[in-house]
């Protein structure tokens, strides 16, 4: 692990394009906020002015100087779930911003059509592939040949299983971001001295087509697990497995829909819900939703997510949501471009490039956790950050990811 300040990446990102010649310019390198927002503010002591040169040990990975003659391809799977948005946007404005040519797509949470975009991309020779998978499942073929192509290939975000064609990982510790959410359940309630006192919980998980959808949930349901043995946490609807509590394709409308049916069969009688333990922000809207017109009861139903979206933030200002876990999505973009620019300088990066990058934020290099079904497949794993009204201003608008709007609601920037 490893922390740097954002000024010297910054410097040292600058000197590099210099040397690289690629025709970058200003309007191509993203404002600091926008480029690696440090994930804690250096005090202003420690701060290098921008325009000192990183020391050599601490600068960026050297530019790649053929960068200009080779084309990224970015496949991202739905512009109808946010977040991938946003890491589409950064995605891009990283990889030009060191002089790549980037192709992007979104496939429309459609497996067949991820196919075709990829095989579009192979057909057009791009030079790397960095693809988030909508069925980790279902790219084996085309990403064979990929292989045969002699196409790199960066699983971004989710992993990509039963391929040996892909080389590296690059997401948050999903199995974390649910313990994050466990924990955050187990403070609220204070269940450590809870007594002879029960709370009522309901669990609503991501896609099983997903790889992460099981860290999460595993995540959140081991941290709860030893209240719930001890009958402290209850889970009236009785559904408390992976597949039971599942949301195909994340989909906002179902998680309502399911929603309103626990709530119909278990909660009409006046039973309490204390907790909807969501996995991330897509379904907890539609949970909170399903609260919102369907539940009886007065109390504030503790509600979980993650990504920030927009309208989940804008709930956890007004309260209806309780948190979000944050992933930095402009962070990953960040190690995403770094470890291609190193495959395709023709490097084997390990450990080690997560010093020689430089990075402003903490990040993992695991060889144990994700087996993709053909092997590990090395990961680089970014640190996910717990947000709710206290330090919602802290993390996201004084790091430069969001604005505050006058509506007093926060904005992404991207
Ligand atoms: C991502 C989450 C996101 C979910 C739905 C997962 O693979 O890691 O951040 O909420 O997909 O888009």
């Amino acid at each position: 692990m490893k922390k740097k300040l954002v000024s010297a990446l910054l410097s040292a990102t600058m000197v590099a394009s210099l040397l690289a010649g690629c025709g970058n310019n200003a309007s191509n390198s993203a404002p600091a906020s926008e480029a690696a927002p440090a994930s804690e503010a250096a005090p202003a002591s420690e701060a290098a002015p921008a325009s000192e040169a990183a020391p050599a040990s601490e600068a960026a990975p050297e530019a790649n100087a053929a960068a200009g003659d080779m084309t990224i391809g970015i496949a991202m799977p739905t512009k109808s779930l946010e977040r991938w948005n946003r890491d589409g946007s950064y995605l891009e404005e990283q990889f030009k911003s060191r002089g790549y040519n980037v192709e992007l797509t979104y496939s429309d949470n459609k497996i067949d059509q991820q196919v075709k975009d990829i095989e579009g991309l192979i057909a057009d020779n791009v030079n790397l592939l960095v693809i988030a998978a909508i069925d980790g499942e279902s790219l084996s073929q085309v990403l064979a040949e990929a292989k045969e192509s002699g196409i790199p290939v960066v699983s971004y975000d989710r992993l990509i299983m039963n391929t040996d064609a892909v080389s590296y990982y690059v997401s948050f510790d999903n199995y974390t971001v649910g313990t994050l959410q466990g924990q955050y359940v187990i403070d609220q309630l204070d269940l450590d001295n809870a007594g002879d006192k029960t709370y009522n919980i309901e669990f609503t998980a991501g896609d099983p087509a997903d790889n992460n959808a099981g860290f999460f949930f595993n995540g959140a349901y081991d941290t709860l697990k030893p209240y719930i043995d001890a009958g402290t946490l209850v889970i009236p609807s009785g559904q408390s497995t992976f597949d039971q509590v599942a949301t195909k394709q994340w989909d906002t409308a179902t998680a309502m829909t399911r929603m309103q049916n626990i709530l119909a069969s278990n909660y009409s009688d006046g039973t309490q819900l204390d907790v909807a333990l969501c996995s991330n922000d897509s379904t907890a809207l539609g949970v909170t939703q399903a609260i919102e017109s369907d539940y009886a009861g007065t109390n504030t139903v503790i509600i979980t997510g993650q990504d920030g979206d927009e309208a989940n933030l804008a709930n956890v200002v007004d309260g209806k949501q309780s948190m979000t876990v944050y992933k930095a999505v402009a962070n990953e973009a960040v190690a995403t471009l770094d470890l291609a620019d190193a495959i395709l300088k023709g490097e084997t990066p390990d450990a080690g490039l997560i010093d020689s990058a430089g990075w402003s934020f903490d990040c993992a290099y695991d060889t144990e956790s994700y087996n993709n079904g053909t092997g590990i497949i090395p990961s680089y794993l970014l640190v996910p950050t717990v947000v709710t009204t206290e330090n919602l201003q802290k993390e996201l608008v004084d790091t430069g990811y969001y604005t505050m709007g006058d509506d007093g609601y926060p904005h992404p920037v991207q």
